[in-house]
């Protein structure tokens, strides 16, 4: 199998049936498994399981060109961020109705619920199902029921993001927000991720502005190792001021912009997968995770886009970062409690959540 990705951006290696077996004491992989925890960094569109992607076609009357799961997933296979995002966006035509979404955001939170997440904020590209005619109404509507669903059913408290599909055009942007706006009190922020290469984030200054003025948080997608990725955490950081930093790996490599981050408060979303941030490269020749960690930043992790990394959720990519990035128990609680803190919630949700982290760690 040919070399995965760096979603992350960072390049990477990889294969993902033949990923390095994690080798952490069995112990500590049930301590991770029993922690209540966050995640932040999810795409839903990125945990569309081959094997819901057929279910959905066949409910949708497509043909799929597989001829069975595992031919499917044997075809997701790339090299970089574009070549990811070319698997991915074509994923995702099995969406078609309101159902197809409450489908895939309930297996996510029913399996995020499964391995202890108590609370999810997640990621969604909405532009890239209006240009289908699927309307906004039927995806943030299908995605809404099964995130209540899953909170009375499961126990699982969720928020959405409205991710900016970066490569599209400001006006797709722009449009796409107007259209989301009448559903806001369904969002709780908004995002930009897809392809950061010639799509810096002052393309998407005004977006962010009007999304602020509606009272939606703000993030941004600073994949490792993109073009001018210093430059563009410094525009998210000091220009469009936004709330949390998705990946951002490379801020190790400045100490003034790391100085900024710690003075702002900025959490950062990280998503160690084997595919990406755990893999040293050229430009970033150190673990991400680790460096990150000992420049005193505040890091949470993350499964970004399980469906396509080896369908490993958070459990497998904390076991996996605890190898890899040598974390100690204790760093992996003060990991967990960033989570709670970052999350957009009011204040006493989040001590209501950090409580439980204590009461666990107490008892475990
Ligand atoms: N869209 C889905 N996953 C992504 C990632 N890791 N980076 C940028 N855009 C994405
Ligand atoms: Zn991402």
């Amino acid at each position: 199998m040919k070399g995965l990705a760096a979603l992350g951006g960072s390049l990477a290696l990889g294969r993902h049936a033949g990923a390095v077996a994690p080798v952490t004491d069995p112990t500590l992989a049930k301590f991770i498994h029993g922690l209540p925890k966050s995640e932040y960094h999810v795409h839903l569109e990125g945990t569309l399981e081959a094997e819901m992607k057929f279910a959905l076609a066949k409910r949708n009357g497509m043909n799929l060109p597989f001829a069975d799961v595992a031919a499917m997933k044997a075809s997701y296979q790339y090299h970089d961020l574009p070549s990811f995002l070319a698997i991915y966006y074509d994923g995702m035509k099995v969406l078609q109705k309101e159902p197809d979404f409450y489908d895939l955001a309930y297996a996510y939170l029913a399996k995020a619920a499964s391995q202890n997440v108590i609370y999810a904020e997640m990621f969604f590209d909405p532009q890239e199902h209006l240009k289908r005619g699927v309307t906004m109404a039927d995806v943030i509507g299908g995605i809404t029921r099964a995130r209540r669903d899953a909170e009375s059913k499961l126990g699982i408290r969720s928020q959405l993001i409205l991710c900016f599909v970066r490569d599209l055009s400001a006006e797709s942007a722009m449009a796409t927000l107007d259209a989301a706006l009448p559903f806001k009190a369904d969002l709780v922020g908004v995002g930009l991720d897809s392809d950061e290469a010639g799509n810096p984030p002052e393309k998407f200054r005004e977006h962010f502005a009007k999304a602020r003025a509606n009272g939606l948080k703000v993030t941004a997608h600073c994949d490792v190792d993109q073009t001018d990725t210093l430059k563009n955490i410094r525009t998210v950081l000091t220009d469009l001021k936004v709330d949390r930093i998705d990946h951002g790996g490379n801020i190790v490599q400045s100490t003034e912009l790391v100085a900024i981050a710690k003075e702002r408060g900025i959490y950062f979303t990280v998503c160690p997968t084997f595919s990406g941030t755990l893999r040293r490269t050229e430009k970033m020749p150190v673990d991400v995770v680790r460096a990150m960690l000992d420049a005193g930043l505040k890091v949470t992790i993350s499964s970004d886009d399980p469906a396509y990394m080896g369908s490993e959720y958070i459990d497998g990519v904390l076991i996996r970062a605890v190898d890899r990035s040598r974390l100690s128990k204790a760093e992996l609680i003060a990991m967990t409690r960033y989570g709670f803190e970052a999350a957009w919630l009011p204040e006493a949700d989040k001590a209501a959540m950090i409580a439980r982290l204590d009461a666990y760690v107490k008892s475990a």
